[in-house]
């Protein structure tokens, strides 16, 4: 199984790409809703968080985990990956959704100019800016915390002229840093619900990159790479829904995210 874990909802986002392009691996989507959002969390909250989830992930059977939360991937994965990893499941791995966007985002752009838009933890982590100075060191970025939009996502609220209100309010509080930007990434997993609002809102020359299908063509080429991690994975086309809220909750608040009825299983966390 390929297990992908995020703080709630928003790594459906993600999961919903990876099965389109993945139809026969097996998948276990984890989400910690009873303690979303992470958004504003400390860094040692979200590790601690993180690492439960992995550890549990690992325990029934998924030899590789993705962190489908920018928040977590910001925050958790580098520690997991170089610490924890080798003492918990050296022959398992974990990787985030940041870095494989990074990758590409230069790609988008023609004016050299992109604006991120994610959680306050994404933010101010710096983790955007660190990684595409790595691949792209000439691009000129600007970044804005979003803070309201996963509440409101999270609220079904898509198309309430309160998020209307705020899409508008952060977007153009960062094209007021850059008006030069031509690029604006959805640097978190529950903001390619807001799509539409962001299409009508934005000028039409902006492009919106969101993470979903980026991650998963990079999933298929680390798959087709890594064959000692492939050959461990189950390919019958099952997803499973695992939350550590009630599973009442995560089928109710799945339906924004999901276009078919799920069934969810709950489960307990521990450190
Ligand atoms: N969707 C998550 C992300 O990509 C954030 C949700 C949360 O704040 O828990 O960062």
């Amino acid at each position: 199984m390929l297990g992908v874990f995020a703080s709630g909802f928003g790594g459906l986002t993600i999961l919903k790409a990876l099965a389109k392009v993945l139809p026969e691996y097996d998948f276990v989507y984890l989400g910690d809703n009873a303690r979303a959002p992470y958004g504003n969390r400390s860094f040692d909250s979200i590790y601690r968080y993180s690492l439960q989830a992995v550890n549990y992930l690992f325990s029934i059977g998924c030899p590789l985990v993705i962190l489908a939360c920018n928040t977590a991937s910001a925050k958790a994965l580098r520690t997991i990956q170089q610490i924890d990893l080798q003492k918990i499941a050296p022959d398992n791995r974990v990787l985030g959704i940041i870095r494989p966007l990074t990758e590409e985002i230069g790609k988008f752009t023609q004016t050299k100019c992109v604006g991120i838009l994610g959680t306050e933890g994404t933010i101010t982590s710096k983790s955007y800016l660190l990684e595409i100075a790595k691949f792209w060191p000439d691009l000129h970025i600007e970044q804005e915390a979003c803070p309201m939009l996963v509440p409101l996502v999270e609220n079904a609220l898509l198309e309430h002229p309160a998020t209307e209100m705020f899409v508008k309010e952060y977007t153009q509080k960062i094209l007021a840093k850059d008006p030069n930007i031509d690029t604006l990434v959805l640097g978190c997993t529950h903001y390619p619900l807001l799509q539409g609002l962001f299409l009508k809102i934005l000028p039409k020359n902006i492009k919106i990159v969101s993470q979903g299908g980026i991650i998963a063509q990079k999933t298929l080429e680390y798959l087709a790479k890594h064959k000692e991690i492939d050959a461990r994975m189950g390919k019958n086309g099952k997803i499973r829904f695992l939350t550590t809220d009630s599973p009442e909750f995560f089928e109710k608040g799945a339906k924004a995210f999901w276009n078919t009825q799920i069934k969810a299983e709950s489960i307990l966390l521990y450190s």
